[in-house]
């Protein structure tokens, strides 16, 4: 299957891979699972004292689309509020990466990794 142009350049040059120190003050992870194709995704948020998100990272051991799903929120989410970031939706990064109706639900891990590592942040804050 071909990828999109988008797809490819956040596969080829993924944007945030890593992870944080867990000892980071602000940082909370999600890790999430695509039952569909075995595939993980961990999502990582460093959220500042004035509750925005100032950056992300990621780690995924999945399929192209998956890999630029992840790139691709990683970027998005910096900047955010916690409650900005749980806005986003899967049917959104699905469009900007041009994504075919098979791998959507790699765009609904991302999505996924989102709302984990908010809840993570939210259950260690008490936010
Ligand atoms: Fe094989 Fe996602 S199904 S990498
Ligand atoms: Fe399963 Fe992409 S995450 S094929």
């Amino acid at each position: 299957m071909a990828y999109s142009e988008k797809v490819l350049d956040h596969y080829e040059n993924p944007r945030n891979v890593g992870s944080f120190g867990k000892e980071e003050e602000g940082v909370a992870t999600g890790m999430v699972g695509a039952p569909a194709c075995g595939d993980v995704m961990k999502l990582q948020i460093k959220v500042g004292k004035d509750g925005v998100i100032e950056d992300a990272k990621f780690k995924t051991y999945g399929c192209g689309s998956a890999i630029a799903s992840s790139s691709l929120v990683t970027e998005w989410v910096k900047g955010k509020t916690l409650d900005q970031a749980l806005e986003i939706k899967n049917t959104q990064i699905a469009e900007e990466l041009a994504l075919p109706p098979v791998k959507i639900h790699c765009s609904i891990l991302a999505e996924d990794a989102i709302k984990a590592a908010v809840a993570d942040y939210k259950k260690k804050n008490d936010a």
